[in-house]
């Protein structure tokens, strides 16, 4: 059987204590498909460190699977990192081109880090291993593995939004990154309005042919796109969830309530994540709602994240002051509305945390899935469930047709909703638990792992020639 073999730039390797896994979809969802599968994970390090190029591996093992890391020095760190991936690449697939920056140097410092990664991952690969390469940081790899003549089936899995052309093609080199993508074997994307937009981006912009049934031809290579929406790892999180009252957090957390309802939001501090325009609501409903004042708690957790990154640390500011500012404006002696914390809360201690939720609110501008929002579902007592708050914007709205959805630019919509959630009688809360769990259950990690590498691996079987052409 093939060796899997996953790349990504965010790799939590264990310590000897236990798992690492950091606050992100990403980290989380791929800790749980290779714990299933066995195989290598290879990636940076997250370390920074004085060497002047990328030139060795750390390579241990961890149960059934080998962490293979590289250190990057300060400068590929801020081109490749900080600036090309998190400056030009997140904000433009979030619709964020205001907050994008174009830097040559930074682009340059992508393109070369990712040859490095090639160099450092060929010698480790077997010729029938499978190569899984994860997210936006690393979307030139497989065309530099090809360079260095490795043949193997590469897939691509992009965990975050795809842009509509007009979107994507104000990146300077648009043309390079969609040459980059068209390398890959399987290009998978979170949904269907994901593989519209990049059917939209290689047809108009001319980058290659339709083959139909997502099949293109581009730079003669044949590869296919699909929607493999990602899941959770659900069975372990709902049994985390029933043991999660146990936990010190949880308990702690419970008795500060004092029978209040509990609101609860869980992001990385992202402008795309809608926090600001969250609190917003959140702040309106108080306002509407006389009764909840003093009966209401928000505990918004937000680990901050990526704070080199100048739109990152003037977002913390703004989010740290519109919260004083909502808690001078509404708090009293003995409640605030709104608990902020800025700390990463391990994923057992959430799903207590979930649980005790009256609402969840997930409300991103954009996101590619939302694993909050599927953790928020999957941790509530079916008996006595929670109400998720979601964001139309969010890849997870296509699944949880259960959820009250709102577009998150309307701030009294979004008040509204979280009033409703509040008082939605049981009957009501029980259906909607029931709507969106068997779908949870079965799309799981471990479905969506097997679904794409299942894809990966198959040899097309229709010659070129027989393929429908639409042309573009
Ligand atoms: N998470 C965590 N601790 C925290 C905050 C978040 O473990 O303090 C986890 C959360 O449980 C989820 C992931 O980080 O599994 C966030 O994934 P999501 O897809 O919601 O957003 P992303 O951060 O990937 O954009
Ligand atoms: C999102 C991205 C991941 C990233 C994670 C955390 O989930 O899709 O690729 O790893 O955020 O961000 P960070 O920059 O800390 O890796």
């Amino acid at each position: 059987m093939a060796r899997l073999i996953v790349v990504s730039n965010r790799v939590p390797v264990p310590t000897t204590k236990g798992s690492t896994a950091a606050a992100g979809g990403l980290a989380v969802a791929l800790e749980a498909a290779l714990k299933a599968h066995g195989g290598l994970w290879f990636g940076w390090s997250g370390k920074t460190s004085s060497e002047r190029e990328i030139e060795w591996l750390e390579i241990r093992d961890f149960g059934n699977i080998t962490y293979a890391v590289a250190d990057l020095n300060r400068r590929d760190v801020d081109e490749y990192y900080a600036g090309f991936a998190n400056r030009a690449l997140w904000p433009l697939c979030h619709y964020r081109l205001d907050l994008t920056d174009f830097s040559r140097k930074d682009m340059a410092g992508y393109f070369r880090v990712n040859r490095s990664f090639a160099r450092l991952l060929a010698p480790l690969i077997r010729p029938t291993d499978l190569i899984w390469v994860h997210d936006y940081h690393l979307i030139p790899l497989a065309s530099e593995l090809r360079h260095i003549g490795v043949k193997n089936r590469i897939g691509y899995f992009h965990h975050i939004p795809w842009p509509p052309a007009d979107v994507l093609s104000t990146l300077p080199v648009h043309d390079t990154i969609m040459r980059g993508v068209a390398a890959y074997d399987l290009v998978g994307l979170q949904t269907d309005y994901d593989v519209e937009n990049f059917a939209g981006c290689m047809i108009r912009e001319g980058f290659g042919k339709s083959l139909g049934d997502n099949w293109y031809e581009s730079y003669g290579h044949r590869f296919q796109v699909g929607a493999f929406p990602i899941g959770l790892d659900t069975e372990v999180f709902e049994k985390m969830a029933e043991e999660g009252s146990k936990n010190p957090i949880v308990k702690r957390t419970a008795q500060s309530l004092n029978d209040r309802d509990l609101v609860i939001g869980v992001d990385r501090l992202d402008y795309s994540k809608g926090i600001g325009q969250r609190i917003e609501a959140f702040s309106r409903f108080i306002e509407m709602s006389p009764s909840a004042k003093g009966k209401v708690t928000f505990l918004q957790i937000t680990p901050k994240s990526r704070s080199e990154v100048p739109e990152y640390a003037d977002m913390q500011k703004e989010i740290a002051e519109l919260t004083g500012r909502v808690n001078g404006q509404f708090g009293d002696v003995d409640w605030v509305p709104i608990r902020y914390v800025n700390k990463t809360i391990s994923r057992a201690a959430l799903a207590g945390l979930y649980r005790l939720g009256r609402a969840g609110l997930v409300t991103p501008l954009r996101d590619g899935m939302n694993l909050v929002a599927k953790e928020f579902v999957a941790a509530q007592d079916p008996e006595n469930p929670g109400v998720l708050v979601l964001s139309r914007f969010a890849g997870a709205a296509r699944e949880m047709d259960g959820a009250l959805i709102v577009n998150p630019y309307d701030t009294e919509a979004t008040a509204n909703a979280i009033g409703r959630a509040i008082s939605m009688p049981i009957e009501a809360r029980r259906e909607r638990y029931n709507s969106m769990m068997p779908k949870l259950r079965e799309h799981d990690v471990a479905a969506w792992c097997r679904d794409y590498l299942d894809a990966l691996s198959r040899e097309s079987d229709q010659p070129l020639e027989t393929m429908r052409s639409a042309a573009p």
